[in-house]
This record gives C-alpha cells, sequence and structure tokens, in this order.
C-alpha cells in the first residue's frame, strides 16, 4: 500500500481509538506520575530501536522527540560517549517533570511541538535523531521527516518506533462499547464505534512502505523501515490494562470513575485471549528472538515500525 499523506488523513476518522494526533481536541495528557508506570514497556521498545541503530558515539549531540518525562532518555538514550542530548515534548508538565527527576548535566529538557516549526540553530547541528513512540501522534509526519533531515549534520543517523494502532487493548474496548451494558457511556458519540473500528481495522496513518517513502522523499537513505512486535510481561496484568486505560484511552476515561475497575475486569479476558493466541503463532526462534520465557503466557504485543536511516554524506 502506498498513499499520499492528504489520502491518509482523508481516511481518518475523527474519533480515535486511543492516542489522539496533535491537532485533535483531546490530547493525551495524563498526570506525569501515571505516565511513569508505562516505563518498563517503552524501555524495551526504546532499547530495540538502540539495538537495531549499533549506535557508536564519539562526543556526539543526539536529539529525542517526544521524551515524554524523560526517563527514557535518561537511562536508556544517555551513554558516556555522547555529549549532549536534546529532548522536548509537547507537554509542558511532562517538560517539567523530566526537568525535576531525570536532569543530568548532558540533558537539556524543552517543550516544543514536533510539528511545528522547529528552530534554525539546529540545522545540521545533531549527530543522531532517536524519537520512541511519538512520530505517529504528529499530524504532518512528511513535514515532520524533513525537519529531522534538516537538523542532522551530513552522515547523521535517525532511529526511531512508530506505533501502528491495532493492538489487543483497542479491540478489546471496542468489543466492550458495543455491548448494551456499557453502550449508554459512548452515547454522545453515536457513531464511534463504527469510526473507531475502521480506524483499529484499517491503520490509516501510515504503514511500512508510506513511511519510507517520506523517509527517502526527505533525502534519506533508509537502512531499515519495517513492521515488527515486542513483547512485554507485566508483573500484574489488571494492573496494567488499568494503567493504559487511564493513560492512554479516551474511551476508557469515559467511563464513570467507580466503574472502571469493573470495565477493566472485563478488558482483561479479551486482552489475553488475543495476546495468546498470537503468542501462540510464534515460532521457536521468534520467541527466543522476543526474549519470551518458555512456557509462560499473558504477554502484551505491540505492532510497531522500526526505522533507521542516514543523511548522506553529500
Ligand atoms: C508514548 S509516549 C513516549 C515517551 C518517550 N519517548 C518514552 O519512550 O518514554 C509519547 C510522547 O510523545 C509526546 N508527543 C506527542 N505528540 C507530540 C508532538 N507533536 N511533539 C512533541 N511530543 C509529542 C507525548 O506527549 C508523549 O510524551
Amino acid at each position: 500500500m502506498n498513499m499520499s499523506t492528504s489520502k491518509i488523513h482523508a481516511k481518518a476518522p475523527k474519533i480515535h481509538v486511543d492516542y489522539a494526533t496533535a491537532d485533535d481536541e483531546w490530547k493525551m495528557e495524563v498526570a506525569p506520575e501515571i505516565f511513569a508506570k508505562g516505563f518498563p514497556c517503552q524501555q524495551i521498545n526504546a532499547l530495540t530501536i538502540l539495538k537495531e541503530a549499533e549506535w557508536c558515539y564519539e562526543k556526539d549531540k543526539v536529539l529525542d522527540i517526544g521524551c515524554g518525562i524523560g526517563r527514557v532518555t535518561r537511562e536508556v538514550l544517555l551513554t558516556d560517549q555522547i555529549e549532549q542530548i536534546t529532548a522536548f515534548d509537547i507537554i509542558p508538565s511532562y517538560s517539567k517533570y523530566a526537568k525535576e527527576q531525570n536532569s543530568h548535566e548532558k540533558i537539556t529538557f524543552m517543550q516544543l511541538d514536533a510539528g511545528h516549526d522547529w528552530p534554525d540553530k539546529w540545522k545540521g547541528t545533531f549527530d543522531k535523531v532517536f524519537s520512541n513512540e511519538c512520530l505517529n501522534m504528529v499530524t504532518d509526519q512528511e513535514k515532520l521527516v524533513k525537519q529531522i533531515f534538516n537538523t542532522l549534520k551530513p552522515g547523521g543517523e535517525f532511529a526511531a518506533s512508530y506505533f501502528l494502532r491495532v493492538d489487543a487493548f483497542q479491540i478489546a474496548i471496542l468489543t466492550l462499547m458495543a455491548q448494551t451494558k456499557w453502550q449508554k457511556y459512548f452515547s454522545e458519540d453515536s457513531d464511534a464505534v463504527e469510526k473507531a473500528m475502521e480506524t483499529a481495522e484499517s491503520c490509516p496513518w501510515t504503514d511500512e512502505n508510506t513511511f519510507a517513502k517520506f523517509l527517502e522523499n526527505a533525502g534519506f537513505n533508509v537502512k531499515k523501515c519495517q513492521k515488527i512486535q515486542t513483547w512485554y510481561r507485566p508483573n500484574d496484568y489488571l494492573e496494567w490494562v488499568q494503567f493504559c486505560g487511564e493513560a492512554y484511552s479516551r474511551f476508557y476515561q469515559q467511563i464513570p470513575y467507580d466503574r472502571q475497575n469493573e470495565f477493566a475486569k472485563e478488558l482483561l479476558p479479551i486482552i489475553l485471549d488475543i495476546e495468546n493466541k498470537k503468542l501462540d503463532k510464534l515460532s521457536d526462534k521468534e520467541r527466543r528472538e522476543y526474549g519470551i520465557e518458555e512456557g509462560s503466557k499473558d504477554y502484551q504485543c505491540t505492532e510497531m515500525l522500526i526505522l533507521h536511516c542516514e543523511r548522506p554524506l553529500q
């Protein structure tokens, strides 16, 4: 599939299943303390990017796009060989929290919308650009990719993860939304289920071919732009479901607070059924690659693109 941006946007329904985009009326803005609970999964995805990129640093300047509360920046991205990291996020309270809780002399945290124009002084400045789980939230992704290209030095590299939107959590929410018991909480959005289904089924934002085109059009040499999975095993799956709902799901948040626990308990078996079926389909080799313990179940699968590319020297 090879779509232009305008087609992608034309197809995208206004109501999203979960993560809102930067120009939507609802932004993913949970309290930094709740957001912080997502670290174990963010860490796995960030490490997957870095394993792919195999970066060696020599006093490098690094840019981190959509750094959230900065824990991945400080604990996963930062190494002794890096000279300086500039890390930004659209949400002011996250940049503030990052400065307070994850400060480091080599890291500058700031607030910026990746979809807006970046500072002129950044042009040709960075050796590496990194982004974990953020690019899919920016509406004009072609512009974003061009800005990333311009901000790199010749020979500089860009590596990122990009969430695809079909996951078990979304499907479970959609399943419950269609049930009479829960329907009343979604009555404002009379055709919400239909629209959300469309999103979940079609992944309208992009795919590996579309994003590779964005990268090539900007001038990058693309080393990798591939759909992959990562697997994470929560210690307490119900707690994880509650966290995902509180942090990322607009529809979960429409359920009255005193019924959210019951809602989460009904989501849980649907999610586990989907994830365990996916798990059963993996070969032994894949299980080993994903670090899945033999015989164990109840993992969470993230479908995402992994990107790695280079700005040519000339
Ligand atoms: C799933 S979180 C990942 C955070 C961080 N990269 C990590 O690995 O922990 C996605 C982050 O992207 C940020 N974000 C979304 N849209 C953005 C935009 N237009 N500009 C900058 N940051 C954005 C969100 O505020 C959120 O903190």
